[in-house]
């Protein structure tokens, strides 16, 4: 119940308090209320580089989602503590895989595919997730190097099981040339492998998506490209294919923030992500005629959990000293493996 106001001043106050100690970055998806503090901002490639660079400060508040947060931990040191300020805040599409469905999956397509099989698994999924496909010798791919890192690894083995976001994961194999009898979708609530020529296969999907993503579709895109004929639409590739192929561009959330930035003066141009971030964007680029491309689309929910009384109280625990409260820790042997996953992605970037 407590003003805004008094929230405000006083996180601005810790802040300052803590100084360099103290780095607080935010995921593009996050709220203006909590951006307005953010240190670094970014899509999920760039915090967990940002977190991974940064070895000065001790305490990381994260304000993005748990996978996130579990990726910085991975990536920093011991004596630097990350704090979620709304450990419930995770993501939806990241909790369609646990690490019990993964290994039965894996066990049935090595027996049917023997070890010429490589696991792939998006940045959005846990950390028992990451650290089974690096004990598997596989890699992490993010929205924002998707391509480079799928093609890579089609270039080690015949056959990738990408998890867990079955659209970023179809729309990079056919960008890439796949075919789409190559690619199969993998059912972990029946265990099964849904495929017209099994033996063709190049890529096997994960049937993970993300809600917020779903909203998109391609009629929104046809009513928009008939009320205003030069517009551009952008979405992100979480999107469903036929949305990404209606598209003019397709990018993780920083490619797009780049593509409204580089448009021309005057520019329309649609955006399919997150609202959060397209009425940021709105509010930014004046000159542009920035659009929602689903007006009533819901933004990410789980995301939207970290606000300001959320991020008031995280920052009063660390004045008080009950610093641990929402501290993200990955247990050593899981952080191990996950780190690999994550260092094999990170030296390809
Ligand atoms: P980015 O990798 O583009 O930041 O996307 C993360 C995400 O959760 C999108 O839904
Ligand atoms: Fe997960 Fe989708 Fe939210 Fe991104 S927008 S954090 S993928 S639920």
């Amino acid at each position: 119940d407590e003003d805004p106001k008094k929230q405000i001043k006083r996180i601005r106050q810790i802040k300052q308090e803590f100084g360099k100690d103290l780095l607080l970055v935010a995921h593009h998806y996050q709220k203006d209320e909590i951006v307005q503090f953010a240190d670094a901002t970014g899509d999920s490639l760039k915090l967990a580089q940002t977190a991974s660079q940064n070895k000065q400060a001790r305490k990381i508040v994260f304000c993005g989602v748990h996978f996130m947060a579990e990726t910085a931990d991975i990536l920093t040191e011991d004596y630097q503590d990350v704090i979620l300020p709304d450990p419930t805040a995770g993501c939806s599409m990241a909790d369609m895989a646990n690490a019990f469905q993964v290994t039965t999956a894996w066990n049935y397509l090595a027996q049917q595919y023997g070890d010429d099989i490589m696991p792939v698994t998006y940045v959005n999924s846990s950390a028992a997730i990451k650290s089974f496909v690096g004990k598997k010798n596989g890699i992490v791919v993010t929205s924002g190097n998707a391509t480079k890192v799928v093609a890579w690894a089609l270039k080690k083995k015949k056959r990738l099981f990408f998890m867990p976001d079955q659209h970023l994961g179809r729309n990079t194999a056919l960008k890439l040339g796949i075919d789409k009898d190559e690619i199969g979708l993998w059912k972990p609530l029946t265990n099964t492998l849904v495929a017209d020529y099994p033996d063709a296969l190049r890529v096997i999907l994960w049937d993970g998506y993300c809600s917020v993503h779903q909203q998109f579709n391609v009629t929104q895109i046809e009513k928009l490209r008939s009320a205003y004929p030069d517009i551009k639409i952008i979405v992100h590739p979480e999107c469903r294919n036929d949305v990404v192929n209606a598209s003019d561009e397709v990018g993780s959330t920083a490619a797009l923030i780049s593509y409204i930035k580089c448009a021309p003066a005057g520019t329309r141009i649609a955006v399919g992500t997150d609202n959060n971030l397209v009425r940021r964007l709105q509010k930014e680029y004046t000159d542009k005629k920035v659009m929602l491309l689903n007006p009533i689309a819901c933004s990410c929910v789980l995301m939207n959990r970290i606000d300001l009384p959320h991020l008031a109280f995280t920052m009063d625990n660390l004045i008080s000293g009950a610093a641990d409260l929402n501290v993200i820790k990955v247990n050593d042997e899981t952080a191990f493996w996950a780190k690999k996953a994550l260092d094999t992605m990170l030296n390809l970037s």
